[in-house]
């Protein structure tokens, strides 16, 4: 398989963790945008949608598919989204498409978090792709330096400003051996809105795609 192969394979498995009569929480990105295409499909089977994003929700909308609130206050069974990296223990870095502030909201909310990928997404040690961090705009400079001073080198998205109206640091060279732990830390940066480590509350179950077929990975 492709690695476009493998993203539809996954998106197309997805559909069996979709919960009849829900509403159900949908990701950002090209493997989202695949699990959409098939949701679409058995649109009639679910009440709708919330969305981690404004391109979501507009394909979402396109579709067909109903968008709801998160603030209706439905409960959302699963969330389904993906990933730019998974390790072992199913913690994730996100955030390549910018959308990890609500991602983040999302899969707080969600009971299940079923996270698609394919292979090349799976990693000994998170942080070969940059973290990516979304930041207040008047605080850029201050959480860079905070950054170096944990040891990465950030990298300022230029001209990306974020579903929320902020801006985005990609921080390079990090090896996250302690996810939980840099997870929290960033957290405590004044101006961090939210880091793309999802540590504390990873995926439930990565379904990866890779070249005979799909894996169902549980931590
Ligand atoms: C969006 O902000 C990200 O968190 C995406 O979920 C992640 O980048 C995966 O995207 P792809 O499916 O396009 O690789």
């Amino acid at each position: 398989m492709t690695q476009d192969e493998m993203k539809k394979a996954v998106a197309k498995a997805a559909i069996e963790y979709v919960v009849d009569d829900a509403v159900i929480g949908v990701g950002t990105g090209s493997t989202a945008n695949q699990f959409i295409d098939c949701l679409a499909e058995i649109k009639t089977r679910i009440r709708g949608a919330v969305a981690s994003s404004e391109e979501t929700r507009r394909r979402l909308v396109a579709k067909g598919v109903p968008v709801f609130d998160l603030n209706e206050g439905h409960d959302i069974p699963v969330y389904i989204d993906g990933a730019d990296e998974f390790d072992r223990n199913l913690c994730l870095v996100k955030g390549g498409g910018g959308a990890m502030t609500r991602e983040k909201i999302i899969a707080a909310v969600a009971k299940k978090f079923v996270c698609i990928a394919d292979a090349s997404k799976k990693v000994a040690v998170l942080g070969q792709f940059p973290l990516p961090i979304e930041v207040i705009p008047m605080a850029r400079s201050y959480v860079a330096r905070e950054m170096v001073k944990l040891g990465g080198d950030p990298v300022y998205r230029e001209g990306f400003v974020t579903d929320n109206g902020n801006i985005i640091l990609d921080i390079h060279n990090l090896e996250i051996a302690e996810p939980v732990k840099l997870e929290n830390i960033i957290n405590n940066i004044v101006g961090v809105v939210t880091v793309g480590l999802f540590a504390k509350r990873g995926a439930d179950i990565v379904l990866m795609g890779h070249q005979e077929g799909i894996e169902v990975i549980r931590p």
